[in-house]
């Protein structure tokens, strides 16, 4: 495979990132899909592509290699499995979908037409988030121990509670909606066989659905404990994972945009999440200020962006040089825990998924 022909379903705020992700990386975007077909054509436009009006019309005109689905977060299943029907590779933006069952059969089919998912996991990609992985992937922590990963920060009431992304039946609310950590646990310390979760909303009345306090208690299959604490109620931000093993610890800081690798003989090394100073300190800039969600003509800060131009670059080395892109691997598992902390909050109960 030569230039790699993509195109675009849902052109909105992570849409067009991603356009642009595939475009600076040298992909072909050949077409673009979206309900509001106004953004369509002003993307397409943008690019000198065109505009189709459904997902069928998309593909049959473009027959690309590559579908990518940024559409609300409910909204990922229907085109996933019409882009595989049609033989196509899919790029589908997270949550990778609300239900496991619907994650599940896009794999199946996926599995029966050989062709790849990628899910858009793309903390994974980054340098310093890599690295933590190689670092767990060959054993410097020794047995691990423990683990802890939090997204605590401040968000101010929404004006718009019919939003789509306020919208707790739309979003499934933030554990989908900002599922990064539970992802990146999943992948550092592979499979979990029990999920105690609790939340709450103490600072949101206007929404009350929408938790803003939401904690979580794993149980890994290696014996691995963790928690995972989230939400907007949080005035003080912290962003982050800690893994303790026996011999050391790594701390992942994504406010300080640093991994850092202590082990138990008092060494130290610290290492910048990405390889250039500008988007390191983007990251370290977000942390400072009141956060909002991204609105549909938002553009993404620098460190978003370059997070994103990262991701896409192993999604095309994937598919042109047979270089195997990590955003392929376990791309059910967050959503499975997601879903089975859901059932957990409803019954109170701690769920077992062993
Ligand atoms: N990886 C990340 O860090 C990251 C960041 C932002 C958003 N996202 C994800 O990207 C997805 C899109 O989010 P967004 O911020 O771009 O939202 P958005 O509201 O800005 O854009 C979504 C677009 O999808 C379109 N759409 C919805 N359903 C559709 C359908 N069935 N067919 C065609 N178009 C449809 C909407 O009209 C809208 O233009 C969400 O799943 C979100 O969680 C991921």
């Amino acid at each position: 495979m030569n230039e790699l022909n993509v195109a675009l379903v849902g052109c909105g705020f992570f849409g067009k990132q991603l356009a642009l992700s595939f475009h600076k990386a040298g992909a072909n975007l050949v077409g673009v899909t979206d309900i509001n077909f106004q953004l369509a054509n002003q993307l397409a436009e943008k690019y000198s592509t065109s505009a189709y009006i459904d997902v069928p019309t998309l593909i049959e005109s473009t027959t690309p290699d590559l579908v990518i689905i940024a559409t609300f977060n409910y909204a990922h299943m229907a085109p996933a499995i019409t882009a595989l029907n049609y033989d196509c590779h899919v790029f589908i933006e997270v949550p990778f979908a609300l239900e496991p069952q619907d994650c599940k059969q896009i794999m199946d089919l996926a599995r029966s037409k050989n062709k790849n998912v990628f899910i858009g996991h793309l903390l994974r990609t980054l340098p310093g988030v890599m690295k933590a992985k190689q670092f767990i992937n060959d054993n410097i922590l020794g047995k691990i121990t423990v683990a802890r990963a939090t997204r605590q920060r401040w968000i101010d009431s929404a004006l718009d509670k019919n939003w789509w992304k306020n919208d707790v039946k739309l979003t499934g609310g933030k554990l989908f909606n900002e599922i990064h950590e539970l992802d990146l646990l999943c992948w550092f310390l592979g499979d979990i066989t029990s999920v105690y979760a609790q939340s709450t909303n103490r600072a949101h009345p206007d929404n009350l659905e929408n938790h803003d306090i939401i904690q979580l208690l794993l149980q890994f299959k290696s014996g691995v404990f963790a928690s995972l604490e989230m939400g907007t109620a949080y005035r003080l931000h912290e962003w982050g994972i800690s893994i303790h093993g026996e011999r050391g610890a790594l701390v992942i800081n994504f406010y300080n945009s640093t991994m850092t690798l202590t082990l138990s003989d008092g060494t130290r090394q610290q290492f910048n999440l990405y390889d250039e100073f500008e988007a390191d300190l983007s990251l370290r800039e977000s942390g400072k200020s009141i956060q909002k969600y991204n609105e549909i003509n938002a553009l993404a800060p620098l460190w978003l962006s370059r997070a994103s131009e990262i991701e896409v670059q192993t999604v095309i080395q994937h598919l042109t040089d047979n270089a195997v892109s990590v955003l392929t691997e376990q791309p059910m598992d967050a959503v499975i825990v997601a879903h089975a902390a859901k059932t957990s909050i409803q019954r109170k109960m701690q769920i077992n998924l062993a």
